[in-house]
């Protein structure tokens, strides 16, 4: 595959984005989420790129010591090639720059995909959120990583 790059997302990338959350999840966020998400002061949102294609996005919050995904999907044209991985493992490293010693995230129970991806990165299953998630009703699993300094 050629090269990917991984860069802060900005505002004209929304459209592109929304298009693969549309297609990735049923409860999909709308352009003013991400939007609002790329003016937050303790966010990080990034895009993985080849060329000008966008072919996936994450999304973090931080608060002092603590990270948050709130949001991962990769174009379902381009999954299994490592480029989910690729966007964790850079926010990971942003995080960890930027002071926070933990990260947390939630997951659906029956989300086998993410969930192995983040057991790769060693995250844990710490906790279930009963009833989290609508269409469909279903429990989150709460998954976190002590990141090492
Ligand atoms: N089945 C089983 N394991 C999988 C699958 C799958 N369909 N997809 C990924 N994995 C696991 C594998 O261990 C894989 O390694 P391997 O390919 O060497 O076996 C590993 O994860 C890494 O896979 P990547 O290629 O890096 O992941 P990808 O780019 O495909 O992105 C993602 C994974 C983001 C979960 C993608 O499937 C997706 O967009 N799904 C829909 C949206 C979604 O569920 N997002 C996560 C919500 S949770 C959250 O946001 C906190």
């Amino acid at each position: 595959m050629r090269h990917i790059v991984i860069r802060e997302m900005k505002e004209s990338d929304i459209p592109h984005v929304v298009e693969i959350e549309n297609i990735s999840f049923s409860t999909p966020w709308s352009s003013h989420s991400f939007l609002r998400e790329i003016y937050k002061p303790y966010s990080i949102s990034m895009v993985a790129l080849i060329g000008d294609r966008i072919l996936g996005y994450i999304c973090a919050e931080m608060i002092i010591d603590e990270a948050h995904i709130l949001n991962l999907a990769v174009h379902p044209d381009f999954r299994r090639m490592g480029v989910g991985s690729l966007l964790v493992s850079r926010l990971l490293e942003e995080v960890e720059r930027k002071g926070c010693r933990y990260i947390y995230l939630e997951v659906r129970t029956s989300n086998l995909a993410a969930k192995r991806l983040y057991e790769r990165f060693n995250f844990k299953v710490v906790g279930v959120r009963r009833h989290y998630y609508v269409h469909p009703d279903e429990d989150a699993l709460i998954m976190m990583l002590e990141l090492s300094h």
